[in-house]
């Protein structure tokens, strides 16, 4: 197994596994420590992988969540429900995923009360220009903050919430009172410490982000909007240029990702994804 780094702040390649091979839990424990190592984010090329296989490997980082009573069900893939499908194809009038999904700087699912912890992307088709995904590092963000100012964020807690993505993100699509009443906001604290590393990073990301509890509204919008602008910072990012099969594996702990769409009527693209449940945010104190 080799390594590279992509970029400065975030991300590194691995080349020589084959996930289509059981992975040993050896060689699965050196990725995980590439990967932490790497503030979250890990890029593998090259693999032709089954349905079966990435669902194997996307186990091992813990519990699949299968987005049951989403208002995203209806793209799952039918056979393999640990997979959502994100595509602009349309085959028979019927949308092959989600169009145009996390066109918006986001943390997956960072409204739930245990959101994602290991989002696992694999490339079926990509289009000949176009459709990368953006990746930013919220722990090199932290580590930017004044000590004062870091001293200010630490007790304080933010509300992420579904419907703030449903005037944004979610735009697109069609959201059912249903849906947003299974969907309730989450509390979670604003700098969170990584189960895993212990490190901190910036939890909060434009599309869920609503508001910081106990703060004036003003107040609110305008220390968001510092955060917001320092945690899609260009230092701390890096950007993939997609290659049919290849895997991408971040860490929704402490990055934030964006879908550039910039391809809409130039190619299809087709992406699998296997979703982690992860923890109850932690706070820093803890
Ligand atoms: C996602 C997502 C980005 C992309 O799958 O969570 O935001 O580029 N996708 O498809
Ligand atoms: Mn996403």
């Amino acid at each position: 197994m080799q390594t590279r780094r992509l970029c400065p702040a975030i991300g590194t390649e691995i080349v020589g596994v084959d996930l289509s091979n059981p992975v040993s839990d050896e060689t699965f424990e050196q990725i995980r420590k590439v990967w932490h190592e790497s503030n979250g984010l890990v890029v593998i090329r090259d693999q032709k992988l089954t349905e079966e296989q990435q669902i194997a490997f996307s186990r091992k980082f813990g519990k699949l969540h299968t987005l049951q009573g989403h208002t995203v069900t209806k793209y799952l893939h039918p056979d393999h429900p640990e997979i959502y499908r994100v595509s602009n194809k349309v085959v028979d009038g019927k949308p092959q995923g989600r169009k145009g999904a996390g066109t918006y700087w986001h943390s997956d699912q960072s409204y739930e009360a245990t959101p994602a912890h290991a989002s696992v992307l694999y490339a079926k088709e990509i289009p000949p220009v176009g459709g990368d995904t953006i990746f930013a590092s919220t722990q090199r963000a932290y580590e930017a903050l004044s000590d004062t100012f870091k001293a200010f964020l630490l007790p304080l807690k933010a509300v992420h919430s579904f419907a703030n993505a449903s005037g944004g993100g979610f735009r697109n699509e069609v959201v059912t009172k249903e849906q947003l009443d299974a969907a309730p906001p989450s509390v979670h604290p604003i700098i969170r410490k990584h189960a895993e590393t212990g490190k901190f990073g910036v939890f909060v990301n434009p599309g869920f982000t609503a508001y910081i509890d106990g703060l004036d509204p003003a107040e609110s919008r305008a220390v968001l909007g510092y955060l917001f602008e320092l945690v899609t910072k260009p230092d701390y990012q890096y950007r993939h240029r997609w290659s049919p099969n290849d895997m991408v594996i971040w860490d929704n702990r402490c990055t934030l990702h964006y879908a550039v769409m910039d391809y809409d009527g130039k190619g299809d693209r087709l992406m699998h994804r296997c979703t982690v449940i992860g923890e109850t945010p932690l706070p820093a104190s803890v």
